[in-house]
């Protein structure tokens, strides 16, 4: 019986070598730890057995029992560590290939620009005054002094929302400028404290929209910053001073200005603003074409009409209003030559900045 064991136990051992997956090792187990192995019928027929063989022949059926079972336990961890080492083999990771890079974004230049010209005039009190950019023709041109049919909507081109006949003289438009949020702006003010409203020191930057054809110096899509203070005893002294110290403060403090007279309805009297021609000094160059300056910005004297629209008392207030493009700007201060690059999406170009 004991010798039967010790074939039991070497058969089965020999066996486990042979083992090589997870199903051979599962058989493996029922044909040898299984309730029909040799070593279980062992096991059953103890009872049979007479008393003083007993004991050893149990004893010695247990030491193998354990000993299948502690084989079979190191074969299937030695199978598995197998399997893992085959795994990694296989997928080999590289970790000393360069990551992918994460591209980084950056701001527009015309943002750039924008937010230069937001810091220079906060440090002159100036705040930030958002306002829409779907206007009513009542907003964007004839409470700005722009009666129906004046000629200088001309200059002006715009897309209309809707026909124009379905509200009357008053039509939806995208804004052709940003002059339109002086109004609402003013409006707002006077709201607060109609007897006496507060001074006004406001920039209104934003989209402005012009069915125009587009050329190297014009599209139908651009920034503008508006710039409105009304007050009382306010100036043209007061505009000349701010706004050429802002051109200092943005193209350079030897940067000289002048004024130059002009026209728009919204204003009177009214100015063209050009800085001395930062590139040649003012001796004449292809950048200033040989004039020696570059125009910046339109200026004037808000109009009394446009006051009173907004609600300011034009016999007690007075003030200034100014409106620049600032992708002109940023394209004197980079030598930019063609005002498309800016909407055009194109990397080489927005890079950079
Ligand atoms: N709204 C004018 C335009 O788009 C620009 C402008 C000129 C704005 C003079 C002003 C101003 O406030 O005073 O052509």
């Amino acid at each position: 019986m004991l010798e039967e064991l010790n074939q039991i136990e070497q058969a089965a051992l020999a066996s486990l070598d042979t083992a090589q997956d997870e199903a051979a090792l599962q058989r493996w187990k029922v044909a040898h730890l299984g309730r029909s192995s040799p070593l279980m019928l062992t096991f059953d027929k103890l009872g049979s057995l007479a008393k003083e063989e007993r004991p050893a022949i149990g004893r010695r059926a247990n030491q193998v029992k354990q000993a299948l079972e502690a084989a079979f336990a190191a074969h299937s961890a030695a199978l598995e560590q197998a399997a893992i080492t085959r795994a990694l083999g296989a997928e080999r990771l590289d970790v000393t290939l360069p990551g992918r890079p994460v591209l980084l974004g950056r701001l527009h230049p015309t943002n750039c620009t924008l937010r230069r010209i937001y810091a220079i005039f906060a440090e002159m009190g100036f705040q930030v005054y958002r306002s829409r950019e779907v206007e009513t023709d009542e907003y964007n041109f004839q409470l700005l002094n722009f009666p129906p049919h004046h000629p200088a909507r001309e200059m002006q081109d715009s897309y209309y929302i809707d026909s124009g006949t379905a509200r009357g003289d008053n039509p939806l438009l995208l804004r052709t400028h940003t002059s339109p949020g002086q109004i609402h702006a003013m409006r707002q003010m006077v709201a607060l404290n109609p007897q006496d409203p507060p001074p006004v020191r406001i920039i209104l930057p934003g989209m402005c929209f012009r069915y125009e054809q587009i050329t190297a110096r014009s599209e139908m899509q651009f920034n503008q910053v508006e710039g409105l203070a009304v007050g009382k005893d306010i100036t043209f002294g007061d505009l000349k001073g701010t706004l050429s110290d802002f051109a200092r403060r943005l193209f350079g403090q030897q940067v000289r200005s002048r004024f130059r007279a002009s026209h728009f309805p919204f204003t009177e009297p009214s100015a063209e603003m050009d800085i001395e021609c930062f590139v040649c000094g003012g001796a004449g160059c292809p950048v200033c074409k040989r004039t020696g300056w570059l125009e910046i910005l339109g200026c004037g004297m808000v109009h009394p009409i446009v006051l009173r629209n907004g609600g300011y008392d034009p016999l007690r207030y007075t003030g200034y209003a100014f409106g620049m493009g600032p992708e002109r700007i940023t394209m004197l201060l980079h030598r930019i030559e063609d005002i498309r690059y800016f909407w055009a999406n194109d990397l080489r170009f927005l890079e950079q900045f």
